[in-house]
Order: structure tokens, then C-alpha cells, then sequence
């Protein structure tokens, strides 16, 4: 039943030219597919070798081959596909006429229709839900795309490629338009919308002078919304050309935003298809988080155009040699157009929450997974995430100039074919001379190691031992791991705070700074170090590990104070705070402990937040403390949210407290009254001014509500009012149901801003929410069938609710498993997604432990389970 890695096989056939012909309908739409097929002189096939063409929830119509109409059996056809068991040597010519339904295709993979635009998805396997294919990554072709519907429904047809004629149909009712895109690709990269679609056009002229017209097509209505993506695509397009080389290479690119879509967008080739939460932007109507991921998701598709489309996939466990890759080259970017030690803080929370506890979890795989029962089942954040934080891992051993080196002969050498990992690593290996071997490593296990350090000081000798003991835990399918090969980033500060000059006199260093941790246990040496010596470890978050170290609180301090690794004051105060709550959690006088920890704290915080070198940015992340799911995380073992929560909030509080004065300035001195500007200085003083008010707001006195209050009111800007939404909603302020009714009222119409409402009431940490949340499943502007929607309501309070979604007694947990089986009817991938919020049950305290199993059990008993959940399910419950 699993695919495997190691049954790769090159395909026998090969298709090199695809010519379809689409009639668009909204129940019966014709797809007439003509393919050129040879064998494949790669492939050892003899004799007969029958032709398996993929293909699923089709309605065949007729087939001919070389023109002569095929009848059974020369041809067979099941649920999977269709067979023509001995077709001819030399190369011919199949013609398929098949129809599909784009009305009742509520899994979003194939044609469907989203607010009475027709689209498609095809990544992983959705053109065999077009027409009958060699559904593979490795499978190039050249496509000629012929749409055709009626003229009022949609005005717009758009392909891939160039567009090379259009025309109306007899009768005026229909037309057609042609496209043709000259570039060979994987079916995955196949598109085309149709639909009454409103424009935003602009140019870009590539370094070398060719001329591409820019479009963004959204709904009537919101072309304005379309100007910050449209200024996002043309920053992200220079930026490939300045920091890679890489041009475009078509006449046109589009990007069509669509309602309904199971993930965030698609790189298909020249018509990007995008949710159009990531392209649809104001100020009103968007936050600034929501302006900085429209930034960084144009910039990731369109940069798929060479990593990705050119240069593609082998096979579907080289996920990551695009994604990562592409992640790595979007998180570049954005650090690049922003700040970037803030930037960097941003990817490693993310990193941390999704992927770290994945990696623990039942659901751990490689970068590189090695089996799969369902593809879509692995856009993990191990897959993103990782796969670019293994990337980031080559670049800080290569450094900049022999990383772009590779890069340059990865583009040369493989453009316009299909590969592996290994074909991408030996480009770094080839254009520097480093060895790789060992470091592959990083794309075959699963799991996040533990280095534990201790660091010894010899006064008289002036010199210093650092001793890393590797562990890496192990995890399904793999009990037995070798050492991973870390890059880690370090310095000694001094008593004076600065780094000390230290030479090191035994270990291996990369490069200055940079430490190679080979073995289960490495040893390192240091002279010259001049008075006892704070470890700085894993600057920058130089790999993706857990290193832990003996550290007092005063050394935490002393780092929140002098780190010149700025990545690592943020990481000290981060860990002061959670390791504070954690310390509240067994305490036997958790008052005293608090106050003591939390005093201390506040002064080190106080001191940065005066620190005029700092931006108000970086400020905000210090001052964000870290969440209640991060100490969860933290703990790892006998996880119980109640209690996390009230050391969370005791801790919080007793912080705010101390520090009142000076939140109270911060906050004054961040009003605004500038014109609002989404850029990340604007940005960084309205994060700074919400994370002060966040932790006022901690100590719930009326003041601190009636503050709230007016900052919802007096706010010019989404990003102020959605803050002060999510924040009041979680309280048992007087002002709770006036806000959200007003909310409510403003923005009904608005399919985008109300999800906002819907995730505000969702998350909210009182004991009302799961009945609150059971009720606004039957609210009319909730529907189950679009991804957002489900993703607002259900997919907020599971993920984004530790405590209540970990209620003690397992009502989240039902709720959880029965919404997920009556949305797999409609849409496996949205539903083995929202199963994700189980992935760290096993972590749980035992009674939450054993009612979270309980609810996977009866999930797993449903008689009508997809593929999808099947697969994520029973590898929760298998020990
Ligand atoms: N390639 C897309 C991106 O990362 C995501 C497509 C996800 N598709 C899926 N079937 N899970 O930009
Ligand atoms: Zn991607």
C-alpha cells in the first residue's frame, strides 16, 4: 500500500507534447486531451509494456489512438486509471475526451469552482482528476491549453505560458482563448481559471531588458487591495535577479486570487493561484501580519519559477529539494526587505511550534521521507521548515560566496530537469571541495538532536572546555540514529560583555565562529579566555537543534544585556521567561518564586526597552512573552494546560506589575497619529505598542480593560483593532459583546475580515469557548466547505487554544475528531490537516493523554475514513 523511495523506477513512457481542449461548465466540463507518447529510451522496457496512464473521478467519453477509435479491451479503465495493455513501438498519438464536475468538487483538487470562478489545483496529483495522465513529477511536456465557456461567466481565461489567440464562438454566447507554454513541466505545474475576474495590471522589465506584463486578477471590487502584492511580486523578482541571477522567462505572469483553496498558493508555471488572504491587503481590512505574509508568499511562488518549475522534483520525496529550497530563498528575502535578526526570531518561533513538535511526535519523518501513503499528507513543516533550515545549515558552512557558487552551477547543470537531493548537494559539493556526506544525514533522519553542553574555565590556565553530547531520540521507523553533523555558531563573552578572542586550540571550526559538532560526544578547546566565560551558543540559530547548558538566571541576564548576537538576547530572555513559569509550575511557594524571577526579569526587559540601538520591532519580540504552547512544548512530559496556564498568567502578571511604568510609556510613546504605512519600521512600532498592551492587559485590573477597550475603538487600522479583538475576547471584560457585535456589524460583508471574528472567539482562553465555538459552526457566514472558513473556526481553536482545545475533560478532543470526519467527506486534505492538532497527545499529563486516544480511536473506527486521514490516524495510534 505505501509508496517507497526505494521502488523509484523511471517511467517506461514519456510524453512530450500535451494539447487539451477544455469546455467549461459548471457540471459537464470537456476536457479533450491529445498526447504525443514514445517510450522511454531510459527505461529498459521489452516487448509489450502496457501503457498506465493515472487518472481519477473521471467520466470517460471516448479514446482513440494514431486516430483510430480504441475499443475495449484494447483499453481498460478502473478507479485509478485507464490501461491500454499493448500499445505500439514507435511513438503515437493518444486522443481522450473525458467530462468531470467542477460544482461537486468540494476536495479542491482538479477543476472546481470557488465563488463562480473556475480553478484548478493540481499539486500533488490533481491533473489525474483532469484527464487521464502519467500523474509524475519526472514526466515533462510542452502544453497547448485551448479554454472555452460562456463569455458572461467568464469574461477572463487564463493557462499558462503566453497567450496566443482568442475569439468568440458562434452564437456570441461562448469564447475561447489559447495559451502555450513553451517551457517543458511536471503536470503539478498545469493551471488555468476561468471567471469574471477584475484586473490589476503593471509591467516589469528583466536586467536583460525582456518585458513582462504583470497581472493580479481578485474579485470585482477589490483591485486596490491587489497593490501591495503587486509590489511584493516586482521587489521579489529583482531580488532573484540581484541575489541569485535568476530572470523570468515568459512574456507574462499572473496571479489569480480565489476564495476556496485547500493551502496557501501554487507556483504554476505563469499563473500563480493564490488564497486570497495572501494577496488582498489595506490597511482597514489587513494587519500587518497579514501584509507580511502576502510579502514572503508572492515572493515564495514566484521564486518556485526556478526552484521548483525549471528545475523540479524527481519523485514526490524530493519535496523538499523545492520547498525548503524556496523557503530558504522567501525567508532571504523577507530578511533582506526587513529586519533581519527579527526576521530570523519570526522563522525559529515558527520553526519551534510547528516543526519541533512534529519532529517529537507520531508524525515525525526525514526531511526526506522515505514512505508515504498519501503525498498531500507530507506539505509538513518538516518538509518547509527544516528542509530551509538544512539549506541555511549549507550556507553558514560554505558561507555566502561558495553557496551562491553552488546554487550557480545547480541552476546550470540540472535547468530543465527533474532531480534529487543528492544531484542538489553534490552542486555544493563540486563548487566548494567540501564533503557532504555526513551532513545528508540531515535529509534521512527524523527527530531534533539535543546537544547538552557543559563548559568548564581553568582561571589559571585561561582556557575554557566545551564537551557537546549529542542525542537524538529515536523516532517511528527508525530506533537506531547516528550523529548529525551541526554547524554551531558561538562566542565567549567576557565579564565586560564583549567577545573574547579565544583560539581554539582543540575541535574542529568551520569558520571563525562556527564549531563542527561531528560526533556523540565533541570535545573543544579554548585558549586565551580571559575571565570566566558565558557561553553564547548557537548563534543565530546556526542549525536546528535544542542545546541546553547550565545558565543562572543572573547569565540570562547578563546575555539580555551585552549578547552581540541579537538572535541570542532574544533566545535568553526567551528562556528566562519560560523556564520562570516552568519553575512556578512545581514550586512549593510559587508567589515568592515569582515575584523574585519576575523582578529580576522586568529589569533586564527595562533595560532593553530603553536601549535606543534597538528598533521597536525587536523590542516587541523581547517583550512577547513566550506562549502558553511553548512552555507546553518546553515541558514535553505530563502536559497539563490548566496549570501552564495559570503560571503562564501569574508570571505574566507579576512582570506587568513591575514593569507598569514603563509599558505605560512605551505605549504612549508608540500612538499613532502618523499615516499609516505597512513598512517594517511603521509595522515594528505598532508591534511594539500591541505586545505593551498585551502584557498590560495580563493584569486584568478595569484600567488595563477600559484601556483595551479604547484601543479597539480609537483603532485606525486592522492591525490595532484585530489585537485588541483577539485580546478582548479572551477576556471577561464589560466591553466583550458590544466590541465583538461591532466587529461584527462592520464586517459581515467582508468573507476575509470576518474569518478574523470567527479566530478571535475561537481562541479564547474562557471556559464558555467550546460551546461558543459548537454554536458558530451554525452562524450563516460559516460554511464548511471553504478551507478558510474551517481553518478560522475549527483550526483556530485546535491549534491556537491550548486550553481549552486540552480541556480536562476531552470535550475539545470529541469535538476535534467529529468535526474532522464530517469535513473528510468533503475535503480529505483540509481534514487530515485539522487531525494535526493531535500530533503531541502522547505528551499529555495521562487522563488527557488517554481521552485525546480515545477520540483518535473512534476517528479511526469511522467507516468511511479517506486515504488521507486513514494514513495520519493510524500513525498516531501505532507505537
Ligand atoms: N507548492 C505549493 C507551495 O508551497 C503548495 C502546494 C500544496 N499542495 C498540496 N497538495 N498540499 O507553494
Ligand atoms: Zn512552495
Amino acid at each position: 500500500k505505501p509508496v517507497l523511495l526505494a521502488d523509484y523506477r523511471p517511467p517506461e513512457y514519456l510524453i512530450d507534447t500535451v494539447d487539451l481542449d477544455i469546455a467549461l461548465d459548471p457540471i459537464k466540463t470537456r476536457v479533450v486531451s491529445k498526447l504525443s507518447i514514445r517510450r522511454n529510451p531510459q527505461s529498459k522496457i521489452t516487448g509489450k509494456t502496457p501503457l498506465k496512464l493515472d487518472g481519477e473521478l473521471l467520466e470517460l467519453e471516448s479514446i482513440s489512438l494514431n486516430g483510430k477509435k480504441l475499443r475495449r479491451p484494447a483499453y481498460t479503465v478502473s478507479e485509478t486509471g485507464l490501461t491500454i495493455p499493448a500499445p505500439p513501438k514507435e511513438p503515437f498519438t493518444l486522443e481522450v475526451t473525458t467530462f468531470v464536475n467542477p460544482e461537486a468538487n468540494t476536495a479542491l483538487q482538479g477543476i472546481y469552482l470557488s465563488r463562480g470562478v473556475y480553478c484548478s489545483q493540481c499539486e500533488a496529483q490533481g491533473f489525474r482528476r483532469i484527464t487521464y495522465f502519467l500523474d509524475r513529477p519526472d514526466v515533462l511536456a510542452r502544453y497547448t491549453v485551448r479554454l472555452e465557456a460562456d463569455i458572461a461567466m467568464a469574461p477572463v481565461l487564463l493557462a499558462n505560458g503566453n497567450p496566443i489567440a482568442r475569439g468568440t464562438l458562434a452564437g456570441r454566447k461562448r469564447h475561447y482563448a489559447v495559451w502555450h507554454d513553451p517551457h517543458p513541466k511536471p503536470s503539478y505545474l498545469f493551471a488555468i481559471v476561468g471567471g469574471d475576474l477584475a484586473l490589476l495590471a503593471s509591467m516589469f522589465t528583466t536586467r536583460s531588458g525582456r518585458k513582462v506584463d504583470l497581472g493580479i486578477y481578485v474579485e470585482h471590487g477589490k483591485e486596490a487591495r491587489a497593490h501591495w502584492a503587486m509590489d511584493s511580486l516586482k521587489r521579489a523578482m529583482r531580488w532573484d535577479e540581484t541575489r541569485f541571477g535568476r530572470e523570468y522567462d515568459l512574456d507574462v505572469f499572473n496571479i489569480v486570487a480565489v476564495s476556496d483553496f485547500n493551502m496557501g498558493a501554487m507556483e504554476n508555471k505563469g499563473l500563480n493561484i493564490f488564497n486570497d488572504r495572501l494577496i488582498l491587503a489595506s490597511p482597514e481590512t489587513a494587519t500587518d501580519a497579514n501584509y507580511e505574509s502576502i510579502e514572503s508568499v508572492v515572493a515564495h511562488e514566484y521564486f518556485h519559477n526556478w526552484t521548483g518549475n525549471r528545475i523540479t522534483c524527481r519523485d514526490w520525496f524530493q519535496l523538499c529539494l523545492k520547498e525548503g529550497l524556496t523557503v530558504y530563498r522567501d525567508q532571504e528575502f523577507s530578511a533582506e526587505s526587513r529586519s533581519r535578526t527579527v526576521q530570523r526570531i519570526t522563522d525559529v518561533r515558527q520553526l519551534r511550534a510547528l516543526q519541533f513538535p512534529e519532529d517529537q511526535g507520531p508524525l515525525a519523518h526525514p526531511v526526506r521521507p522515505e514512505s508515504y501513503i498519501e503525498i498531500n499528507n507530507f506539505y509538513t513543516p518538516t518538509v518547509y521548515e527544516k528542509g530551509a533550515e538544512v539549506v541555511r545549515m549549507i550556507e553558514t558552512i560554505l558561507g555566502r560566496e561558495k553557496f551562491r557558487a553552488g546554487m550557480d552551477l545547480y541552476f546550470d547543470r540540472h535547468d530543465g530537469q527533474a532531480v534529487t537531493i543528492e544531484d542538489f548537494v553534490a552542486c555544493f559539493a563540486d563548487a566548494s571541495g567540501v564533503d557532504f556526506t555526513e551532513f545528508m544525514r540531515w535529509y534521512t533522519q527524523s527527530g531534533t538532536p539535543e546537544l547538552v553542553c557543559d563548559l568548564t574555565f581553568d582561571r589559571r590556565r585561561k582556557a575554557a572546555e566545551l564537551t557537546v553530547h549529542q542525542t537524538l531520540k529515536p523516532s517511528p521507523g527508525k530506533a537506531k540514529k547516528q550523529p548529525q553533523f551541526v554547524p554551531l555558531a558561538m562566542a565567549l563573552l567576557g565579564e565586560n560583555g564583549k567577545e573574547m578572542d579565544i583560539a581554539v586550540e582543540e575541535g574542529k571550526e568551520i569558520r571563525p565562529g562556527v564549531l563542527a559538532v561531528t560526533h556523540h560526544t565533541t570535545k573543544f578547546r579554548f585558549g586565551n579566555v580571559t575571565s570566566r566565560p558565558i557561553p553564547s551558543l548557537l548563534r543565530n540559530f546556526s542549525a536546528p537543534v535544542n542545546v541546553t547548558i547550565a545558565l543562572s538566571d543572573d547569565d540570562l541576564a547578563f546575555m539580555m544585556h551585552h549578547d552581540s548576537d541579537l538572535f541570542n538576547r532574544w533566545q535568553a530572555s526567551n528562556k528566562y521567561a519560560s523556564r520562570s513559569i516552568l519553575a512556578h509550575l512545581d514550586a512549593k511557594r510559587p508567589k515568592t518564586l515569582i515575584a523574585s524571577k519576575a523582578s529580576k526579569f522586568a529589569a533586564a526587559l527595562e533595560h532593553a526597552l530603553h536601549d535606543s540601538t534597538l528598533d521597536d520591532a525587536y523590542k516587541a519580540e523581547l517583550l512577547k512573552l513566550p506562549a502558553v504552547a511553548d512552555v507546553a512544548r518546553e515541558k514535553a512530559v505530563r502536559v497539563d494546560h490548566a496549570a501552564i496556564f495559570e503560571a503562564h498568567r501569574a508570571f505574566s502578571c507579576a512582570v506587568a506589575e513591575k514593569l507598569a511604568d514603563t509599558l505605560d510609556e512605551v505605549y504612549a510613546h508608540t500612538s499613532n497619529g502618523v499615516k499609516f504605512s505597512p513598512n517594517a519600521k511603521s509595522a515594528g512600532r505598532r508591534a511594539l505598542r500591541n505586545a505593551a498592551l498585551t502584557l498590560m492587559t495580563m493584569r486584568g485590573t478595569g484600567d488595563d480593560y477600559a484601556r483595551l477597550e479604547a484601543h479597539y475603538r480609537q483603532a485606525s487600522n486592522m492591525t490595532d483593532a484585530a489585537h485588541a479583538l483577539v485580546l478582548i475576547a479572551g477576556v471577561d471584560s464589560p466591553a466583550r459583546d458590544d466590541v465583538l457585535q461591532d466587529f461584527f456589524e462592520r464586517w459581515k460583508d467582508d468573507h476575509l475580515v470576518i474569518d478574523m471574528w470567527f479566530a478571535a472567539q475561537a481562541q479564547s482562553p474562557r471556559t464558555e469557548t467550546l460551546d461558543e465555538v459548537k454554536a458558530l459552526c451554525a452562524h450563516p457566514l460559516f460554511k464548511i466547505t471553504t478551507p478558510n472558513k474551517v481553518r478560522a473556526l475549527i483550526g483556530a481553536f485546535a491549534m491556537a487554544n491550548p486550553l481549552q482545545f486540552n480541556r480536562a475533560d476531552g470535550a475539545g478532543y470529541d469535538f476535534l475528531a467529529e468535526k474532522v470526519l464530517e469535513i473528510d467527506a468533503l475535503n480529505p486534505q483540509v481534514a487530515a490537516r485539522m487531525l494535526g492538532a493531535f500530533r503531541s497527545y502522547r505528551s499529555l499529563e495521562p487522563k488527557r493523554k488517554g481521552r485525546a486516544k480515545s477520540a483518535l480511536k473512534r476517528a479511526a473506527m469511522a467507516t468511511r475514513l479517506s486515504r488521507d486521514c486513514r494514513e495520519i490516524v493510524s500513525r498516531m495510534l501505532e507505537d
